[in-house]
């Protein structure tokens, strides 16, 4: 069977975003492939994180996967720093890629932005360990959004290089699943960027641990444009916010965004807004249900932690073993 590995920073709270655009989809994926689903606490500390934070969100992104539906018993939850040989093979592909490539990424200069002398030497390296956490299992495909693929594009040089460098096969090429633009979801005080942790006002999210009334009044504060919601979905130039309430409708329901067009096309934002906060809370209530009974069972979170501890590093043992082999590392 084919081996999914992919990872959501523990940084905060978890939003829709995280939920419609990656947590989602990992939950479909689960008939057709076997899945490592990691927490990413060694990526989270590129940038200052407050410890006891840290650990509370690498919880809380656990439980949310588990309360999302991911099934603990048939893939694999953990967090990334409690299996060395991410860090390890890190340190390896670090000798591996090249300055280059490195400074060709898009993401490191937005994130360092002016201030570049003053970024971590971690955030700088953190797409090769991006590229150890897949190839550690030896994943061959990575579900990912679009800001990602870059970084998935250099986990695929690193492979490559690695394999010719040492005149092997043994890295597999991995496979970008990139989800559609109805799971890209932006922010609610601005449709042209990204729904983020990070975003200081609260208004722009919704997080997965929000009640009903204040998903209500979120959507109900949503920046808007003074026309009626457009008909199709080719109408949407210069109104992302539009493009991002009707995007979220349709991932919501599941529906093509063609048919919320059809549905809402002509009707004003409010009566729209109504519609849309009825149904963010009915689709995403069992679920905050279930996460709020697990943040209350920290033992059993951890329990299942511990556990995908356990299985990954069994299965990246054997691979670490063999790259210390191909590298030449003595294993006396
Ligand atoms: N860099 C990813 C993000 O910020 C998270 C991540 C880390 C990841 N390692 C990964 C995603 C491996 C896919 C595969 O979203």
């Amino acid at each position: 069977m084919e081996r999914i590995f992919s990872g959501v920073q523990p940084t905060g709270n978890l939003h829709l975003g995280n939920y419609l655009g990656a947590i989602r989809n990992w939950v479909r994926l689960q008939n057709e492939y076997e899945c490592l689903f990691c927490v990413v606490d060694l990526h989270a500390v590129t940038v200052w994180q407050d410890p006891e934070e840290l650990k509370a969100s690498t919880r809380a992104v656990a439980a949310a996967m588990l309360a999302a539906g991911i099934d603990a018993k048939r893939h694999i939850i953990f967090n990334q720093s409690q299996v060395p040989g991410h860090a390890e093979l890190a340190w390896l592909f670090n000798c591996v890629a090249r300055l280059g490539w490195l400074n060709r990424m898009t993401q490191f200069k937005e994130k360092a932005g002016k201030n570049k002398e003053n970024a971590s030497v971690g955030l700088y390296a953190y797409p090769n360990l991006m590229a150890a956490d897949i190839l550690l299992y030896k994943g061959t495909h990575v579900p990912v959004g679009e800001d990602q693929k870059q970084h998935l594009e250099l986990a695929r040089d690193i492979a490559q290089k690695f394999n010719n460098d040492f005149g092997v096969d043994f890295f597999p090429v991995v496979e970008p699943l990139i989800f559609g633009a109805a799971a890209r979801v932006m922010s609610l005080r601005d449709g042209s960027s990204k729904m983020s942790k990070s975003d200081p006002s609260d208004l722009s999210r919704i997080n997965m641990t929000d009640d009903a009334d204040a998903i209500a009044k979120k959507i109900r504060k949503a920046k808007t444009d003074p026309d009626d919601l457009p008909a199709a979905p080719d109408q949407f130039d210069g109104r992302p916010e539009a493009a991002n309430l009707m995007g979220i409708y349709a991932a919501l329901a599941d529906i093509d965004i063609a048919e919320v067009c059809n549905k809402f096309g002509g009707q004003q934002f409010s009566a729209f807004k109504q519609e849309l906060a009825d149904l963010a809370v009915e689709t995403l209530a069992p679920m905050q249900d279930e996460l709020r009974r697990l943040m209350g069972d920290e033992t059993h979170v951890d329990t299942v932690i511990a556990d995908g501890v356990q299985r990954a590093r069994a299965i990246a043992e054997p691979v670490l073993a063999e790259v210390h082999d191909i590298v030449g590392f003595l294993r006396p």
